[in-house]
């Protein structure tokens, strides 16, 4: 293993790696699913609204440890890594395997590996880039030089498929990205934040109590209330990360906003005055894979030979809690 020294300047993303479950429910999928609840909708209203096309659900019995361990295979191998090599682990989860102990540690183990810390991150949709900022710290910091971060999600466990408004808009997977030490930059800047007064216009209340699940423990969203906060926040959060990097819009090469809806990140764009050229987007065919969705679309565009070394990159998060954030780095 060749690392930097703890302590180094920089954290930089070396590796990344992604998994979308096989089962792909199209539009007319979720239609029919929905007609056999007489339950309307259309692919129009879907892909009007929200550029979605796709989805992807994890089989019965799969978890997010599990999309979250193929994921993290894929990234420890384009960084050159093995899981030996890791020494901090970040799952950020909305939907983790067990009430506990976390994903994470569930995920060390199907990894064949013990002894770094590994903990769960709850911050739903902007949980990577929470768990970025977070590992960034630590890995300049000096307790951590080579970290797996992950998102994984099986939103569909937790959908309400009685309710029109938010069951065709989600689905599941898993991204992840090896982050190390490094004197290149690096992740060059992150801006967090939350606003708990926003809690219920986004959540999936029920807990477990007494041996029962006590409350919902289905998604809610006030679906236009969300939409609102996300354009206001993401454009301010893309603003504070380029102001604390030193940098302006015209440095982006690339942004990967949160993967919900394709109008809130072409508003996102606009408003930046990015071309669309310069916008990442698979929301059309994930859907809103919470936490997974930003590193789902990284590892996308990496792949697919858009995002290249050296590229500036701005990724951004939003979801529940109300919670946002965005992370600059040069790749
Ligand atoms: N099919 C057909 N019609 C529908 C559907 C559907 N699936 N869903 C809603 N409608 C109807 C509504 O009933 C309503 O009909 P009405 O006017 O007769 O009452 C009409 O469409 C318009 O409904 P709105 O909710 O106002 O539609 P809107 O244009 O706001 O789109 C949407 C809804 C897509 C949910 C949008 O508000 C949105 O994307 N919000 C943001 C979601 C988001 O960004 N989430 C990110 C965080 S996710 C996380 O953290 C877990």
């Amino acid at each position: 293993m060749n690392l930097q020294p703890s302590g180094a300047r920089y954290s930089r993303i070396t590796g990344t790696g992604s998994h979308l479950p096989p089962r792909r429910l199209s539009n007319a999928d979720m239609v029919d699913m929905l007609a056999q609840r007489d339950i309307e909708t259309s692919n129009e209203w879907i892909v009007e609204r929200t550029g979605i096309q796709a989805r992807h659900f994890a089989a019965e019995g799969v978890n997010s440890s599990d999309l979250a361990l193929i994921a993290s295979q894929a990234a420890l191998a384009s960084a050159g890594r093995t899981a030996a090599d890791v020494d901090l682990i970040i799952v950020a989860t909305s939907t983790p395997d067990m009430v506990f102990p976390s994903t994470a540690c569930i995920l060390q183990h199907k990894l064949g590996v013990h002894g770094c810390p590994a903990f769960d991150l709850q911050a739903v949709c902007s949980g990577f880039v929470y768990a970025l900022s977070v590992a960034d710290a630590m890995v300049r910091g000096g307790s951590a030089r080579c970290a797996l971060i992950v998102g994984a999600e099986v939103f569909s466990r937790i959908l309400d498929f009685n309710d029109r408004t938010t069951c065709v808009l989600f689905g599941d997977g898993a991204g992840a990205v090896i982050l190390e030490a490094s004197d290149e930059p690096g992740i060059l800047a992150t801006d967090l934040h939350a606003d708990g007064r926003h809690v219920g216009v986004l959540c999936t209340p029920g807990t477990v109590s007494g041996g029962h699940v006590l409350g919902d423990p289905l998604l809610k969203m006030d679906g236009p209330a969300v939409f609102k906060l996300a354009v206001g926040v993401l454009d301010s959060a893309a603003r504070a990360v380029l102001a604390k990097a030193g940098r302006t819009e015209a440095d982006v090469d690339w942004l990967i906003p949160h993967q919900a809806n394709i109008r809130i990140m072409h508003s996102t764009a606009r408003k930046l005055k990015l071309p669309l050229e310069k916008l990442i987007a698979t929301v059309h065919e994930h859907g809103n894979t919470s936490a997974a969705s930003v590193p789902l679309a990284l590892d996308e565009a990496v792949r697919s030979g858009r995002v290249k070394r050296g590229d500036t990159v701005l990724l951004e998060g939003v979801g529940g809690g109300f919670t946002w954030g965005a992370a600059l780095l040069d790749f």
